[in-house]
């Protein structure tokens, strides 16, 4: 059953700027939600609207079937960490936690028991006397997630909570969020604009583009069936390279031309792509998807630009026709810039989009 539903919901500030156009979501009970998506495009607006911190200028926003668009914040049984992780700098660690529980008069006891709970959760234990500004970003970062973990919501917003902290304790960060996440099992929510933070942690991706969804989806489904140039242009590091192509047909054989090279079709390919008489496309190719050969006519025949090795694997950089193409390739291949180099594809994955809508054609 859906726990979360947003019916049309939308944001425009000042009756002017749009902070979210249209958002339609349904969110099932335990579930890992991320919205991913550029500055701007209206994430915190619809966090701000879910928690109650900000009005809808219109649609609903309904919790576990009840209708809570207009309830105020503290009814809604939604707790919420910020991009800046407003903790109070004049009570200890303890205090921050137990806030909430004081102000919902639970037990001294039961209290003392939660703040216990979920500041181990965190890693937090050893803190509890300490004030804010006696600790690490991180362990400050760690205290706001305990103190929203501990009213044990409903619903757990996170806006870029792991904004403010080195990349190195980011990607702890993130594995012990989702460690969290597993144990407790309150439905979540998760901003970020890091694709790779939103990849490994989310069990359903939102993509946002200038308020509003342009896919929903798991890691698999945004990755490898992108629903428009959009998303396969931001999802992947590096992302998807794209061709523009015209079709060709030749007896009942097809191809796909580009200045550089040629790419041959299977006859299923060739109906879905030249569908309603379609005479050009844009190719897209992931950097992975293209294999080291020996050089021939119709490959991708070009000179190495730039090498960067990652460790487990290296990233080549070539030009083609004035764009930048990047290549996956294994690490023990020795190229220089200056090197040609010829690649053919995996055939398996290549991706069509409409050129005009941008559109995956499928
Ligand atoms: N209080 C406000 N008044 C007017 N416009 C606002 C207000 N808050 C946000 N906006 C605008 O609404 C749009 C969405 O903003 P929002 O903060 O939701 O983006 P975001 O996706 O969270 O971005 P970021 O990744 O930078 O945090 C932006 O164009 C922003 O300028
Ligand atoms: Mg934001």
């Amino acid at each position: 059953m859906a726990v979360l539903e947003l019916n049309d919901l939308a944001k425009r500030y000042n009756r002017k700027v749009w902070g979210v156009r249209k958002m339609d979501l349904e969110v099932e009970d335990r579930e890992f939600i991320v919205f991913l998506g550029p500055s701007g495009c209206g994430k915190t607006t619809c966090m701000r609207m879910i928690a109650g911190l900000e009005e809808t200028t219109r649609g609903s926003i309904n919790l576990e079937g009840r209708d809570i668009t207009d309830l105020p914040p503290r009814d809604r049984n939604i707790s919420m960490v910020f991009q800046n992780y407003a903790i109070w700098p004049h009570m200890t660690v303890f205090d921050n936690i137990a806030f909430s529980l004081k102000l919902k008069k639970m037990p001294k006891e039961d209290i003392r028991k939660t703040v216990e709970e979920v500041a181990g959760m965190v890693k937090i234990e050893q803190l509890l006397t300490r004030f804010p500004g006696q600790m690490s970003g991180g362990q400050q970062q760690r205290v706001a997630l305990a103190r929203a973990l501990a009213v044990k919501p409903k619903l757990f917003l996170m806006d870029e909570p792991l904004s403010n902290l080195d990349a190195k304790l980011r990607v702890v960060m993130r594995t012990e969020l989702k460690a969290i996440h597993q144990k407790t099992g309150a439905t979540s929510i998760f901003v970020t604009h890091d694709q790779s933070e939103a990849m490994s942690m989310a069990d359903r991706i939102v993509i946002m583009k200038d308020g509003e969804i342009i896919q929903v989806g798991t890691p698999e489904d945004v990755y490898f069936r992108s629903a428009d140039m959009f998303v396969a242009g931001f999802i992947g590091t590096p992302p998807t390279n794209f061709f523009p192509v015209s079709i060709r047909k030749e007896n009942d054989r097809g191809y796909l031309e580009h200045s550089d090279f040629n790419c041959p079709l299977g006859s299923e390919e060739l109906g879905l792509v030249s569908k309603g008489g379609r005479e050009e496309l844009v190719l897209g190719i992931r950097p992975e998807d293209f294999k080291l050969a020996a050089p021939r006519k119709g490959i991708l025949n070009a000179e190495v630009l730039v090498v960067e090795p990652q460790g487990s694997h290296q990233i080549l950089a070539v030009e083609l026709a004035g764009n930048i193409v990047k290549i996956i390739v294994s690490p023990d291949q020795k190229l220089a810039p200056g090197d040609p180099v010829s690649f053919d594809f995996d055939y398996k994955h290549l991706h069509f989009f409409d050129k005009d809508s941008e559109k995956r054609i499928s």
